[in-house]
């Protein structure tokens, strides 16, 4: 096993070590991993590619250290606990020995549709154990999965299939989220007509059991195909720097990219990262309650849990349904002891009321953590004292899609914690804050842009199908540095708050936006000439979104509003929907046709007493014409 932290000393001496001797370092934590073949290099690599490489040469299999290396003494451990939706539904318990069978199931039913190593899987499933268990099979038999989260219309759904080049789609009949009964595979269907052309097969989970359309030609039943598989499969011998999974992420411009990793660093720094921050014990019950749809799923519910032996619970439902006591309902009821959820969700909660954690016995609960978007003070203050008693520490955790694992966090009962913090940086990662120029700031108490210095074992390789963008995303702002695109405080002491992006990314609800994109969409309306779309401050979700839209040959009422709101739905899906609409007859822009977006986002957000110098916008006046309009919005 990675090596697990004791105290404040024992940080602060592996911290230095990994600084000092990189290599040497993860060489060791490497050494805790079944390897097929060993490793003969640890790391290589140039920032300017980027070419990066972990533990070159090494040969093994990720699923072989998420299960089968556990099964000589927890086979009849629960590995993965599953809630459903419904509370009066019963939970599920799969043991690793049971997980192992299904996981071989699934891989050899994968292989009788021809999937084989290097094929990708994109699935677009709700949070079911066959999820897990699916991404687990792709992963033994080295085909590349690629999760869509199964909020995203069947376009956005479409696109990503097609940049993936998938073979197989998986999905399920129904979703149940909360009250919702949600036609999955209607979506996969309709993104089938839209594109999809790789795709040969359909494999879909009955889930709800209701009716759905089928293809003969394409479609097939996981029961069908999976069920009378054999429980024996075996792990196929990856490089450590074969793919493991892509997964879109949204980025300042364009279309989403598909964020590469590989096995070898990966495995490693997930497990690494999960028995430290959360500093699981054997018998814990952990729960994440992401989603695998995205990367702190699979980093934290899947993979790092796994690899370390963990029981790892999934859910299926929403925090509100039947009411807003259902996560702590299921706290009490799985006598819960790491708990880690986004800001989004415990505003939410908040908002609800004290009377619903306090109904509950949550005494279980060590250690809370946190993850997505800044954490408000006032948020982690009821979290604190609310769900942890004031005595579970609260890990913030900072990190990304891109960066694979957590990267700066409080480690509980080791360092300290201080309201909206992440704080320290891990073993291994070396964060600087830099200027607009790209010096680094040294010293305490200063502010500036995040960027890590180094390697580390998980961080991305590629985006898939286009290196170029990876590099001029990641490694181009700076040189020699990953740049993360968030801005960043250090506090006297050297704690690190991350304040949030500073490109034209939004968070709304702790997911990835990028502006535009959402104003692609608003584009696609044939009425709409032009769109602006930025963040602006909203009490649950983190960040709204706020839309200007310039509109020609149509009335500007509620109606053009409610399509605005369809088109982005369909492009995208309801997660991008704008919160605000405002009309408006032009956006303020530079000489240059650059839309002067700073002054967008302060009238967005209601603060328009500085906006800064506007003498040298092409149209000066437009300025109070949309401060004038955003009062009616
Ligand atoms: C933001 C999620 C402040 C940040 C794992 C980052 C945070 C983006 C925190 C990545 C945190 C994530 N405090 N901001 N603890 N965690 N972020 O790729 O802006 O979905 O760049 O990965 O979320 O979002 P992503």
């Amino acid at each position: 096993m990675t090596t697990q932290i004791k105290d404040l000393n024992h940080y602060k001496e592996i911290y230095a070590q990994s600084v000092k001797d990189p290599e040497g370092f993860w060489k060791k934590e490497a050494e805790s991993f079944i390897w097929f073949e060993p490793f003969d290099k640890v790391c290589e690599w140039s920032f300017k590619g980027p070419d990066v490489k972990w533990f070159l040469n090494g040969k093994t299999n990720i699923t072989y250290n998420c299960i089968d290396r556990h099964l000589i003494d927890r086979a009849d451990q629960v590995a993965i606990l599953w809630e459903p939706n419904e509370s009066d539904r019963e939970a599920k318990s799969i043991t690793y020995q049971e997980l192992h069978d299904e996981v071989c199931r699934c891989a050899n039913g994968l292989k009788s549709l021809g999937v084989q190593k290097g094929d990708r899987v994109v699935f677009y499933m709700p949070m079911v154990p066959e999820l897990a268990i699916g991404v687990l099979a792709c992963a033994r038999i080295g085909a590349v999965h690629s999760v869509v989260f199964a909020g995203f219309s069947a376009q956005a759904l479409a696109d990503r299939v097609d940049d993936a080049e998938a073979k197989i789609i998986i999905c399920s009949d129904y979703n149940k989220r909360g009250a919702k009964n949600i036609a999955v595979k209607d979506v996969v269907d309709e993104a089938m007509n839209i594109g999809c052309n790789s795709v040969t097969n359909v494999l879909v989970h009955k889930n709800t059991g209701e009716k759905v359309d089928w293809s003969d030609d394409v479609d097939l039943w996981w029961h069908d195909v999976v069920d009378n598989q054999g429980s024996m499969c075996k792990a196929e011998e990856m490089d450590s720097e074969d793919m493991l999974f892509i997964l879109y992420t949204s980025g300042s411009t364009g279309k989403p990219k598909g964020v590469v990793h590989t096995v070898g660093g990966y495995m490693l720094y997930t497990c690494f990262s999960f028995r430290n921050v959360f500093q699981y014990k054997e018998g814990d019950i952990y729960w994440c309650t992401a989603d695998i749809g995205w990367i702190t799923g699979h980093s934290y519910i899947v993979y790092g849990p796994l690899l370390a032996g963990a029981t790892t619970m999934m859910f299926e439902g929403v925090p509100t349904y039947p009411d807003a006591g259902r996560f702590w309902e299921i706290c009490e009821k799985h006598k819960v002891n790491q708990f880690y959820t986004a800001p989004t969700a415990i505003r939410a909660l908040m908002s609800k009321g004290d009377e619903w954690p306090e109904k509950y016995d949550l005494s279980s609960i060590k250690v809370l953590g946190t993850v997505g978007e800044p954490i408000n003070e006032e948020a982690w203050h009821w979290y604190d004292q609310k769900i942890g008693k004031g005595k579970a520490p609260i890990v913030d955790t900072w990190w990304q899609t891109e960066t694979g694992g957590i990267m700066i966090t409080p480690l509980p009962g080791i360092t300290d914690t201080k309201p909206t913090y992440a704080s320290y940086p891990m073993p291994g990662i070396q964060p600087v804050l830099v200027d607009a120029e790209g010096n680094v700031l040294e010293g305490n108490d200063i502010e500036g842009l995040l960027c890590i210095k180094h390697p580390w074992p998980s961080m991305l390789r590629t985006t898939y199908g286009d290196h170029d963008r990876c590099k001029n995303v990641y490694f181009s702002a700076f040189e020699d540095m990953y740049f993360t695109g968030d801005g960043a405080r250090k506090d006297a002491e050297g704690r690190i708050r991350v304040i949030g992006r500073v490109d034209d990314v939004i968070n709304v609800s702790g997911h990835r936006m990028g502006t535009a994109e959402v104003e692609n969409a608003i584009n696609e309306h044939p009425n709409v000439v032009e769109s602006a779309v930025v963040g602006y401050p909203h009490d649950i979700k983190g960040q709204g979104i706020y839309a200007y839209v310039i509109s020609q040959d149509k009335d500007l009422d509620d109606d053009f509003k409610k399509e605005i709101l369809e088109v982005v739905k369909k492009e995208i899906g309801p997660i991008a929907k704008p919160d605000k609409i405002q009309f408006t007859s032009g956006l303020p822009k530079t000489r240059s046709g650059k839309i002067m977006r700073r002054i967008l986002r302060k009238i967005a957000s209601n603060d328009t007493s500085n906006l800064g110098d506007t003498s040298t916008l092409l149209n000066p006046d437009v300025v109070d014409d949309l401060i004038k309009g955003a009062e009616a919005v």
